[in-house]
């Protein structure tokens, strides 16, 4: 019998594609979501082709019943419910708490109480709060800029704590701006990626939030797919009870990013070659320059990402043409 994976917040982004991977791997896969965010369209097609190997359990991580049913039978767990975006925390910091920490807690009792094998779990860049260090390396972090940073660093803390005492095995993936197909470009905390295509494609100026200059380390689906794939079945024990940068180790500045967008989204419709973004003010929360020091996941993971952000950016440009129209 296969092994049994449980992805928390499965519908979404990054969970619905770790889904579709493991099942292609030949795992079962149990999903468990709520739809705050995510989406049954992301889940339809796996009921159709895989019928004996998907399960989804509709329910919320703020409910220690449903996650500890939900943990039942399971070996590893891929923890990915979360509610992101640094402006909802800001706007909402209460319910971000509760589901981000409150959640995450449910959850890491649960994998413990029904001994689950591993925890991996979605940590996120933004630990690195107002650090001014370029690259980013995992032990030297700053002051949390959002409370959604600091619900996740408080996940860190937990996982860490967990792992000391009660043995528990728990390896976090610190996520630097995650890019690719299925990540949602609608709602008013959409990611800039997906946001921008759907601009461009309308023929609309994609804002700009400051001049431009501000730069990320945007990180292809298929590298953290590959990310979790190691972190789940690492054999190495120095590699456990970690967290890890999961980037490309490149950074690209908002003008870089619409230019590149633009080149790829004119080969289906030459008209956005002309398109000119506009600029609005920067935004509370955000740090000027995101750059991952990947090594520690090169070292002890064996982790080597395949796509860079200009091969992730044609393919995701080409899967938004096809599904967004
Ligand atoms: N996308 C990125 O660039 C990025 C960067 C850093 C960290 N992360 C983290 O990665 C994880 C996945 O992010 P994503 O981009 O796929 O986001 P997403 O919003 O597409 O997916 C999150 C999923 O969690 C589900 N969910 C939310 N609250 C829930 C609850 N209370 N109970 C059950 N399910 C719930 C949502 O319905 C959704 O399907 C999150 O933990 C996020 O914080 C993402």
């Amino acid at each position: 019998m296969s092994s049994k994976i449980l992805i928390t917040g499965g519908a979404g982004f990054i969970g619905s594609n770790l889904t579709e991977h493991f099942l292609k791997q030949g795992y079962h896969v149990r999903v468990l979501d709520n739809f705050a965010t995510g989406h049954m369209h992301n889940l339809l097609p796996f009921f159709e082709s895989y019928p004996d190997y998907f399960e989804l359990k509709v329910g919320d991580i703020r409910n220690l019943e449903t996650c500890l049913a939900a943990c039942e039978g399971v070996d590893y767990v891929l923890h990915e419910a979360a509610l992101g975006s640094v402006p909802r925390s800001i706007k909402d910091p209460i319910t971000t708490n509760t589901v981000n920490i409150g959640g995450f807690l449910n959850m890491l009792v649960s994998a413990r109480d029904t001994g689950v094998k591993r925890f991996v779990y979605a940590a996120s860049s933004s630990t690195y709060g107002d650090s001014p260090t370029l690259p980013k390396v995992e032990d030297k972090i700053g002051r949390p800029l959002s409370p959604y940073a600091i619900t996740k660093y408080v996940d860190e803390l937990y996982a860490d704590v967990f792992a000391r005492t009660y043995g528990m095995e728990c390896i976090g993936l610190r996520y630097f701006n995650v890019f690719g197909r299925r990540q949602d470009p609608n709602g008013a905390y959409a990611a800039v990626i997906p946001l921008f295509v759907k601009k461009l494609m309308a023929h609309e100026a994609p804002n700009i939030n400051g001049d431009g200059e501000y730069s990320r380390d945007f990180t292809y689906i298929d590298n953290v797919i590959q990310m979790n794939e190691r972190a789940m079945l690492t054999t190495n024990p120095e590699a456990v009870n970690q967290v890890y940068n999961t980037a490309y180790g490149e950074r690209t500045t908002l003008n870089q990013l619409v230019d590149a967008l633009r080149i790829n989204l004119s080969k289906f419709d030459p008209q956005i070659a002309k398109i000119e973004p506009t600029h609005g003010p920067n935004r509370v929360g955000d740090i000027p320059h995101s750059l991952a020091c990947i090594n520690k996941a090169k070292q002890l993971l064996g982790y080597d990402p395949r796509y860079s952000m200009a091969q992730g950016l044609a393919e995701a440009c080409e899967w938004y043409w096809k599904n967004l129209k």
